[in-house]
């Protein structure tokens, strides 16, 4: 297994075209300060259709900030992001969704004294004339969660709250495919689950990425990521340390991932 970044590749080997895929999101020497600290340092990276990139590194490497330019959250100091291309400014999570970036921030951004369908269609209701098609958007949500393998729910009109952690994060994953967007980003999307919970989530990732998703992944595990990813880049005090195509899990691989997160060897 290889190193990409110290290989020598180009870190542009993406644009449109190359090698078949298309760049769905690209970083280009995006950098941000706070105050004295360089959280993030001057990192290019590209996210491609139906690919699934893990995004690796110790606390505190800049994993969160990164995810927060991509989303609007903060706005870049310095360096470019394109989505599909073109130049995106976001200057908030809202803007960023509108644009097609479905962010599920570690707390989901579900709202726990709603229900299913409501939090399905949450900010983006169904409306017949002035009011809302509440039966529109049940069936829709039904038919949507039946889609990306959700089958055992009692009922969409239950609390969000009665979900397990994975259905909720199921819920999250079904509304970014549903409304279309364009890359799924997902902050430690298996940090307080189970196993079979967690391989749970992994399918409805692979369900996102068939369909066509750039899919960007915040993880602590370097075994899980390698379970689900094609990429992984690892970061070091706000820079890529090291990036590697991933071919499969074996333990040697677990090893030098995990060498390039504690910038060992
Ligand atoms: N809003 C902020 N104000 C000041 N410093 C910040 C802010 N957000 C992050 N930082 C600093 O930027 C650096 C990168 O933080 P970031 O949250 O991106 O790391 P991370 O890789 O997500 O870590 P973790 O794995 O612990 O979530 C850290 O030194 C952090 O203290
Ligand atoms: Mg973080």
């Amino acid at each position: 297994m290889k190193n990409v970044r110290e290989q020598g590749a180009p870190r542009d080997a993406a644009k449109p075209g190359a090698n078949g895929r298309t760049p769905v999101l690209e970083l280009d020497g995006v950098t941000k300060h706070f105050g004295a600290v360089t959280a993030v340092d001057n990192v290019s990276l590209t996210i491609h259709k139906g690919e699934v990139l893990a995004l690796l590194g110790d606390n505190g490497a800049g994993k969160s900030t990164i995810v927060k330019m991509i989303s609007g959250v903060f706005v870049s100091d310095e360096g470019t992001i394109r989505l599909e291309g073109r130049t995106a400014a976001f200057h908030n999570a809202k803007q960023a969704r509108r644009a097609g970036i479905a962010t599920v921030f570690q707390d989901l951004g579900l709202v726990p004294t709603m229900n299913v369908w409501r939090n399905f269609f949450l900010g983006a209701e169904l409306k017949s004339g002035v009011r809302l098609d509440v039966k529109r958007m049940r069936s829709e949500t039904e038919q949507a969660l039946e889609r990306i393998g959700l089958r055992n729910l009692r009922s969409v009109d239950q609390g969000v709250t009665n979900l397990s952690g994975g259905e909720q994060q199921a819920l999250s994953i079904g509304r970014a495919v549903y409304f279309e967007q364009k890359l799924l980003i997902l902050d430690e999307p298996t940090a307080a689950l189970s196993v079979k919970e967690t391989n749970m989530v992994f399918e409805y990732i692979g369900l996102a990425k068939k369909q066509g998703l750039g899919v960007l992944l915040i993880m602590h595990n370097t075994q899980q990521a390698l379970q689900v990813s094609d990429r992984v880049i690892v970061m070091r005090h706000g820079s890529v340390a090291a990036e590697f195509e991933v071919k499969g899990v074996d333990p040697e691989m677990v090893l030098t991932v995990d060498a390039a997160i504690s910038g060992v060897g």
